[in-house]
This record gives C-alpha cells, sequence and structure tokens, in this order.
C-alpha cells in the first residue's frame, strides 16, 4: 500500500468542526467529505450553520476545534487567499461582482495576469490574456457572453456564469455555492443545472448550499442535512427521498416519519421497510479531532 491519494480520497474531509460565536453554537462537532468531481448538497434550515462551515472551509473563519483534510493530507486555511490556492473558490449568493467593470476584468479581479512592457522592471495588465482566458472559460460553460460587456448590463443568469467562471479560471478542484439560485428564474435555475452538469463534467467538485430540494435533488449525487450546528444526516440522493429530507430538516430525525406510499423508493418498498435508514451515518459526539 502507498500513500498515494485514491479515488476514494475525499478531495476535502471537514472532521468534527466546532465554531462558537459567543453564546451561539454556530457547529456543534461537523464532519462531511466530498470526493473528486462530486456535487454535494448540504441542506438545513435557517441558522443551521451551513454558511458558517463553509467559511470555516474557505479560511473566513477559524475553527475552535476540528480538522480539515484535502487529499488525506490535514491543511490549515488562515485566509481565503490560502484555501484559494488550494483550489477551492466560494462563488457567493450575490456573486461579488463589481458592476461597473466588463466580463474579462471581474473574472480577474484582484488576480489579473501581467506582461512585461519594457523588459521586467515595467509590467502592465495582459488584456489580451485576460480576454483570451475569459471567452475559455465561458466557453467550457457553454455560456456566450462578450468578455468586454460591462457586468451591470448582464441577467441574473449572466452574472452567475460570470462569478463560476472566475472560479474555473484559476482551475478550482472545488467550487462552493451557497444559495445560487435565490434570486434566478425557473429558466435560470435550469441553466445552473445544466452548469453544475457540465462542473461534474469537468471533474470539478461543487457543494451547493439550497433550501430547494427539487435542485438538490436535481444536480447532487450526496447531501448532508444540517440542524442546529450538526449533522443529521447524510445520504446519496438515491437512497432518500425529497420528503424525507424535508422532514430531516424540519425534525432534526426520521423517527415518527411516514412516507406515502408513492414516495418509498422502489427498492425499499421491496424489502418493506420504511424507518431503518442504515445510510444515516453517526456523527461523531467525542471531541477526539486531530
Ligand atoms: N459572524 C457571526 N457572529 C455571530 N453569530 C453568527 C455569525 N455567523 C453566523 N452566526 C450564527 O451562527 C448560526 C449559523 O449561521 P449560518 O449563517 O451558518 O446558518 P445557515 O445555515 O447558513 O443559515 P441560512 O440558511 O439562513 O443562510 C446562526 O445562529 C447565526 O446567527
Ligand atoms: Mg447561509
Amino acid at each position: 500500500m502507498t500513500d498515494a491519494p485514491s479515488a476514494t480520497t475525499p478531495l476535502v474531509a471537514l472532521n468534527n468542526i466546532q465554531k462558537t460565536f459567543g453564546a451561539v453554537s454556530a457547529l456543534r462537532g461537523v464532519s462531511i467529505d466530498v470526493l473528486p468531481g462530486e456535487t454535494f448538497a448540504l441542506l438545513g434550515d435557517n441558522a443551521a450553520g451551513k454558511s458558517t462551515l463553509m467559511k470555516v472551509l474557505t479560511g473566513v473563519y477559524q475553527p475552535d476545534h476540528g480538522t480539515i483534510r484535502m487529499d488525506g493530507k490535514a491543511v490549515t486555511f488562515p485566509s481565503p487567499a490560502v484555501s484559494r490556492s488550494a483550489g477551492i473558490e466560494m462563488v457567493y449568493q450575490d456573486f461579488a461582482l463589481a458592476d461597473n467593470l466588463d466580463v474579462r476584468t471581474n473574472i480577474f479581479l484582484g488576480r489579473e495576469p501581467q506582461k512585461n512592457l519594457i523588459g521586467p522592471l515595467v509590467r502592465v495588465i495582459d488584456k489580451k490574456k485576460m480576454e483570451r482566458e475569459t471567452a475559455r472559460v465561458l466557453e467550457r460553460l457553454d455560456i456566450p457572453i462578450n468578455p468586454r460587456l460591462k457586468v451591470k448590463r448582464l441577467s441574473g443568469g449572466q452574472r452567475q456564469a460570470v462569478a463560476i467562471g472566475r472560479a474555473l479560471a484559476f482551475d478550482a478542484k472545488l467550487i462552493i455555492m451557497d444559495e445560487p439560485t435565490a434570486n434566478l428564474s425557473v429558466a435560470k435555475v435550469d441553466k445552473l443545472i445544466e452548469v453544475t452538469q457540465k462542473l461534474k463534467d469537468l471533474g470539478i467538485a461543487v457543494i451547493i448550499i439550497t433550501h430547494r430540494l427539487d435542485e438538490a435533488f436535481a444536480v447532487a449525487d450526496r447531501c448532508a442535512v444540517m440542524r442546529q450546528g450538526e449533522v443529521v444526516g447524510r445520504f446519496r440522493m438515491d437512497e432518500v427521498t425529497e420528503s424525507e429530507v424535508a422532514h430531516l430538516i424540519s425534525q432534526g430525525s426520521l423517527d415518527g416519519y411516514e412516507a406515502a406510499p408513492a414516495d418509498i423508493p422502489v427498492e425499499r418498498r421491496r424489502i418493506g421497510s420504511t424507518s431503518t435508514h442504515t445510510n444515516i451515518e453517526q456523527v461523531p459526539t467525542s471531541g477526539s479531532g486531530e
């Protein structure tokens, strides 16, 4: 055996993450792992701790306790820049774009490629390269947008594509989207689902936080359900129904859950069980994070 990462080594593994803000326990020992290229939905009601967990992963917050591993190796993210350089990109809810700047400038904001003007002493921004790279990432996402257009002239869906393109341009291994469809129309949501599929085809892992279960079931391979700072269930999407997940989100457990017959997956109907969920893993309760 070697220590080389195998196909099943998680790209990212968060283990026993705890975070308090004053009297609020936002995360009480949360563990999730995301495989390379996987689309993972992080579900849960308001204040469950989803955004806080992602802020720990992106170096915005430091955990009080717990570990982060990438490709099996322990890592720390003292700042968002360090997390980014490890290949983790966050697409914010408001997309955090500069309205008055054009698409290519937004994609490279703060990380503009430079070229020598007169030898290495005088360097200027390489706009040609920015334009080329912008066209390349938008093409990879199959979204035609003129790189010279000002962002304020774009639709919600196009703005989102620019935000995702920004992540792609820097060879992200994991893209995190926090409520990406909150402000989008139905057609735009369909487009996002398509874009997420493209990211999967490109081998890029995605963590999507959403309140919309239909969307989670449309795009994700697996999910974790959080409630009051804890993970209360982890599933493969084909092992669970929307109404079970909805119950878990609101009640924190599937005890007392009664499925309507049509809601029971074929597999489970056959074995005649509606109450055994062997796929719910136990959340570690001890503070044994390394
Ligand atoms: N910077 C902060 N200071 C104090 N409390 C915070 C801070 N950030 C988050 N919290 C608290 O931590 C808890 C979890 O918040 P978080 O934003 O992670 O929830 P969420 O699952 O993302 O919710 P939503 O679905 O509403 O976005 C909440 O009780 C929230 O008030
Ligand atoms: Mg949130």
